[in-house]
């Protein structure tokens, strides 16, 4: 059964324009997320991952920013030209945000509790006792031991994990429907990052919250992942289930990052890499732009984009070696 979608993104644009030139680093974004799910956006650094989440809630600097085109709708709004004042109320409410670096984003000079019961005033309008009693269960949602304490402490006091999972405690504090979490367990080691995996898995079940996972780590896909978007260059090149990417990739740029994943099996401790560099985003290859790295590479794959094509029903994949080889898409 398809579920309902509470997100769409549509050819989504979101580009730079600095002194050095164009950065179109959201250059034609297609998802949906539906209730309930995990949706993982994956790729290597730089390929726009941050900026695609960045922009469903306008949060990218403008300038040099500016979404060029496309649309993300959200319950009949398009978030990408609505007015100010709706995109306010759906920040850090509807939909919620857990940032790269997120530790980084803790006031130092206020508790954690007094920043998470702030969170909590902005948005409802309850006393300050009510927002800390708020505050207190959030932190116990996250499993972080004695949460009164730990409510009292300033972020210094705090270890990296329990920062990270009072982030995303803060972030909850709306009960938002949505959780866009970017990179969300890269600063923390092996053990708090399984914690923070289970937490968001059943958190999501719990409050029927989808949530968009955001990471460079294939690995991480596979533990809280129902579907995945692999983004490359600017544009989401292939989407389906978890499953389904890592049993049946089809783009070679997923075959690629698959072939990379380390062989726990293996005497040979080198991690593969795909051969060659992620694009320049000033020079963005002509037609796909993944063409450059790619060993299927066809004429046409220099001079046209590919359109989307279905390898499945729900298995979508843009390159020529599936689909119609006239049927790209002229930018
Ligand atoms: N404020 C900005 N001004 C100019 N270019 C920017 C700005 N923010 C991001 N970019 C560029 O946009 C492109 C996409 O960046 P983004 O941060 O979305 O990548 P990412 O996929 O999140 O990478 P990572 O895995 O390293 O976090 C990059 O080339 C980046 O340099
Ligand atoms: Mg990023």
């Amino acid at each position: 059964m398809m579920s309902e979608t509470v997100l769409e993104v549509k050819d989504l644009k979101t580009w730079f324009f600095t002194r050095r030139g164009t950065v179109k680093a959201v250059n034609g974004v297609d998802f949906v997320l539906k209730r309930g799910e995990c949706l993982c956006l994956v790729g290597e650094s730089g390929c726009g991952k941050t900026v695609t989440a960045l922009s469903i809630l306008r949060l990218f600097d403008s300038p040099p920013g500016r979404i060029v085109g496309g649309q993300v709708i959200y319950k009949g709004d398009d978030l990408a030209t609505c007015p100010m004042q709706r995109l306010r109320e759906i920040r850090g409410g509807d939909i919620a945000m857990v940032f790269q670096n997120a530790q980084s984003s803790l006031n130092p000079v206020f508790t954690v509790g007094d920043q998470i019961a702030e969170q909590v005033m902005v948005h409802e309008r309850v006393s300050r006792r009510e927002a800390l009693s708020r505050a207190h269960a959030l932190m116990e949602e996250m499993n972080i031991p004695q949460p009164g304490r730990a409510l009292n402490m300033y972020p210094h006091q705090m270890s990296g994990g329990m920062k990270q999972r009072a982030m995303i405690a803060m972030s909850l504090s709306c009960s938002p429907q949505i959780l866009i979490a970017d990179e969300p367990t890269t600063a923390v080691d092996v053990t708090i990052r399984a914690q923070i995996i289970h937490i968001l898995r059943e958190l999501k079940t719990r409050r029927d919250m989808s949530i968009i996972f955001i990471t460079h780590d294939l690995s991480l896909v596979k533990d809280i992942g129902d579907r995945a978007a692999v983004v490359y260059g600017g544009r989401v090149v292939e989407v389906a289930a978890v499953e389904d990417i890592l049993k049946n990739p089809a783009h070679p740029y997923t075959v690629g990052l698959i072939d990379c994943l380390p062989d726990v099996s293996s005497q040979d401790k080198r991690l593969p890499s795909i051969a060659g560099n992620t694009p320049n985003p000033l020079e963005m290859p002509s037609g796909c732009p993944f063409h450059p790295r790619c060993s299927h590479v066809m004429d046409i794959c220099r001079s046209k984009m590919p359109a989307c094509a279905n390898i499945t029903d729900v298995h979508t994949v843009s390159c020529y070696l599936f689909g119609d080889k006239n049927g790209g898409i002229a930018r």
